[in-house]
């Protein structure tokens, strides 16, 4: 338990952490990179080379100060990002690493201002906050294990078939190598997968989710391929695409996440922008399953058709009650003429108009400028926060 002095400390300090918080955390990198190369192995290397997982840190770090007296308030944030810790095998011994790197840069940053009675304080914050998290990856390592026969980590795959889905997505068929079962998983669900890239330093891993219902004998991810740039974008992608080849082994993770498809019987809408079908294309086959009767509106965006991908898997859906949707912004002649062509454009708000009915779940997937904008289009068109699911690709804190 904490005293309250160290709760109004660790409290009257969060509007100077706000001031400084991005320095404070990329100070805390640079150090923590240092004194422990090895964790390069863990981080993704384009995340920090944009900042954005600093970002996303500094801005967990300042909502826990905020309910240092009232963790459990945050439950689901803290929830959300278990799993991505559990799914790139985070464990509790780099927790303290974590722990006095990032005091350290408190106090080379706020300098005599940090003086030893707020270091300390922040000290005893970190533990609880490091704790919860601890506890609640250790029950997650607990379930993956107790699920997938004793597999916590990294295993080896073999990758088994290479589909080409459109000009940028190719999906990937994984095995894995000792021959053993592929766990179930839930649709929605994403796997890290971890490989060696010739004349890379560090090993790199990347989450995917999961482009098809559970209960079939592989995983299936499908990739696409990023405009390669200076800041090491679109390494991995590219080196899956050109490099990774059917018989090729890679490391992966147990299915992890917590965007996925809830099993009700309200009406459902799927909304994908781009690669973001990859979850939606596994929880509408999942609904066409299991749940036959339910009523499902799914609306796909892409630029064109060259580069969408699963326009037959989606239309090959069978449901009693079943409306598909492309919205194109580019289409070409052909797209135009595609029965389910609805709108050359985006999905904005005549598009989203006509989805709304009465206790409909959302479930919206796609790039950062796509989710804001049908995020923000449904609330302005009476849609309740409960019945918008969303996840995109990169930190969470983004958005
Ligand atoms: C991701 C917070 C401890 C490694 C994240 C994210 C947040 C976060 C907010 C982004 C989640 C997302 O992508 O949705 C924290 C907090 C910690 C903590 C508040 C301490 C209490 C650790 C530790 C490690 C670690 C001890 C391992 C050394 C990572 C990695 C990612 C991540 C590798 C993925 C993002 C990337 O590679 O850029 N964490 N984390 N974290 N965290 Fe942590």
């Amino acid at each position: 338990m904490l005293s309250q002095k160290t709760i109004d400390i660790v409290k009257s300090t969060v509007p100077v952490l706000e001031i400084h918080g991005e320095t404070i955390t990329k100070t805390f990198y640079k150090n923590m990179f240092e004194a422990h190369p090895e964790l390069l192995n863990i981080f993704n290397q384009t995340n920090q080379k944009r900042g954005r997982q600093q970002t996303a840190l500094a801005n967990t770090v300042l909502a826990a100060a905020k309910y240092i007296d009232n963790l459990g308030a945050i439950v689901p944030v803290v929830k959300q990002i278990a799993h991505k810790h559990r799914s790139l095998a985070v464990k509790p011994e780099h927790y303290p690493i974590v722990g006095e790197n990032l005091l350290k840069a408190i106090k080379e940053v706020l300098g005599d201002a940090a003086t030893d009675e707020i270091i300390n304080a922040w000290a005893e914050a970190y533990g609880v906050i490091a704790d919860a998290f601890i506890g609640i990856e250790k029950d997650m390592y607990k379930e993956a294990s107790e699920q997938n026969n004793g597999w916590e980590d990294y295993k080896e795959f073999r990758v088994t078939d290479k589909v080409q889905e459109s000009d940028l997505i190719t999906s990937f068929y994984l095995r894995p190598a000792d021959g053993t079962k592929v766990p179930t998983y839930l649709p929605g669900q994403y796997i890290t997968i971890r490989i060696n890239i010739p004349g890379e330093q560090y090993l790199c891993n990347r989450q995917y989710s999961l482009s098809v219902a559970p209960g079939h004998d592989y995983f299936r991810i499908s990739v696409k391929k990023e405009a390669e740039g200076e800041e090491h974008e679109g390494k991995v992608s590219n080196y899956l695409h050109k490099s990774v080849q059917i018989g090729d082994k890679i490391e992966v993770t147990a299915p992890a996440g917590d965007f996925v498809l809830e099993e009700k019987d309200t009406p459902v809408v799927f909304l994908a922008g781009g690669v973001g079908i990859t979850p939606l294309l596994s929880m509408v086959q999942t609904v066409s399953e299991k749940q036959p009767n339910r009523s499902v509106q799914f609306i796909q965006a892409a630029n064109n058709g060259s580069v969408q991908a699963f326009r037959n898997e989606l239309s090959e859906i069978k449901l009693a009650d079943y409306e598909l949707g492309f919205v194109y912004a580019s289409p070409t002649d052909i797209d135009k003429n595609n029965p389910y062509f609805v709108k050359e454009g985006y999905v904005d708000r005549d598009v989203l108009a006509e989805t709304i009915k009465p206790d409909a779940d959302y479930y919206v997937c796609g790039p950062v400028p796509f989710m804001k904008s049908v995020i923000a289009t449904l609330k302005e068109l009476g849609v309740t926060e409960e019945k918008i699911h969303f996840e995109f690709f990169g930190p969470a804190m983004a958005l």
